[in-house]
């Protein structure tokens, strides 16, 4: 064996970045702590699954595994296109968001770029683009949310890609129309602004109470806007990994020619199609997780835990600071929650909305570990 250590000729900025923390696997849960009938309440999913017209779909899709996918996913953009009322040039198809993002960086910003986001924001963004060798400025967070005004005196000349999730993860956070709005408008056209939007259909199903705004509505106004949605989260694919976004068509050019010829499989693309389609189930997901939200923000007032207000479908509660040891024991119940202590915010753990009686699950297990 070498004694060279492969890992020192790895770029700065890859050597400084801690890998991405994915929610405990279910069976890893199980393996681990000899625990059986797990619930997972750490990555956003949707509790009802995907939607049986999905699957059902898939079945015929079965036949074709040999071949590749449409390179182009010719019959989704269409889809998304007539849905956003936008050109299909301006769609891009990722696998999964999350390769949106990085694509987005590949393309746009070298080590001589600074890519803004802030403090608590979604881990990925740190990842792009350290992984690209840019200089990463992270912006203070004020109410845990993102500090707009701060972010925008945090431009400079270098500046080339923000970041902004909306409402965020994990803090659920959201930002207002009319904010926003001013932060567009005072961008110059040269920084390209990323507005991520996993979480659009939970917000957005309380648009008005919330000012809660589509951003895809901004891209005639804003050239230099990029909206990112996902599959994985209100549509019930994360599984399948499928996202997109929509841009002016310049963008989604530079984007086409640095994304893999098919980064997007064939069973992803079928699955999207329907899943859009199927607007019943997706409208169950949301008012689960809106009846979801009540139940655990009930629990968190009635025993005097703070949480940070969130349209999305997860919420953070602080629990102090044994927080990893509540993790931990909740672990032993066979619950999965998320710490998010990796994201500057160690007294917190963030709980994903599930069915009723995985809320109910949770809730008591909370109760037994918080009075050990
Ligand atoms: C804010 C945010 N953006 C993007 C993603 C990426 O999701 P996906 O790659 O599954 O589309 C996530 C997933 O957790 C997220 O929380």
């Amino acid at each position: 064996m070498s004694d060279c250590d492969l890992f020192s000729l790895a770029t700065k900025g890859v050597q400084a970045l801690s890998p991405y923390q994915p929610g405990k696997p279910i069976d890893e849960l199980e393996r681990e702590y000899g625990v059986t009938d797990v619930i997972k309440l750490a990555s956003n999913e949707n509790p009802l699954g995907s939607s049986a017209k999905v699957v059902a779909a898939l079945q015929n899709e079965l036949a074709e595994l040999s071949r590749y996918p449409d390179g182009n996913g010719f019959t989704l953009k269409t889809a998304l296109a007539n849905m956003h009322s936008v050109a299909v040039e301006q769609i891009t198809l990722g696998n999964g968001s999350n390769d949106i993002l990085e694509i987005l960086t590949r393309a746009f910003v070298t080590p001589e770029h600074e890519v803004v986001f802030s403090q608590h924001a979604f881990a990925v963004y740190p990842i792009v683009t350290q992984a690209v060798g840019a200089k990463a400025v992270v912006i203070p967070a004020k109410n845990w949310g993102h500090d707009l005004d701060a972010m925008q005196k945090a431009i400079t000349d270098k500046t080339r890609v923000i970041f902004i999730a909306n409402p965020n993860n994990p803090t659920g956070t959201w930002l207002e129309k009319q904010e926003l709005a001013d932060f567009l408008q005072a961008v110059p056209e040269t920084v390209l602004v990323v507005l991520d939007e996993a979480y659009f259909e939970f917000a957005y199903s309380d648009a008005l109470a919330k000012n809660y705004p589509n951003g895809i509505e901004w891209l005639h106004q804003y050239s230099n806007l990029i909206v990112t949605r996902t599959f994985s989260k209100a549509y019930g694919l994360a599984g399948l990994r499928v996202g997109y976004s929509v841009s002016h068509a310049q963008v989604a050019d530079a984007l086409n020619r640095v994304r893999q010829p098919f980064n997007v499989n064939s069973l992803a693309l079928k699955a999207a199609e329907v899943a859009l389609n199927d607007t019943e189930h997706l409208e169950a997901g949301i008012k689960l997780n809106t009846q979801g939200m009540s139940q655990l923000i009930t629990t968190f007032e009635d025993r005097h835990l703070n949480y940070i207000p969130s349209v999305a479908n997860f919420i953070c509660v602080e629990i102090g600071e044994n927080a990893m040891k509540v993790y931990d024991d909740l672990l032993y119940e066979g619950i999965i929650v998320r710490p998010v202590a990796n994201y500057e915010m160690p007294h917190f753990l963030r709980i994903t909305i599930g069915t009723e009686k995985e809320n109910e699950r949770f809730i008591l297990a909370l109760k037994k570990v918080l009075t050990k």
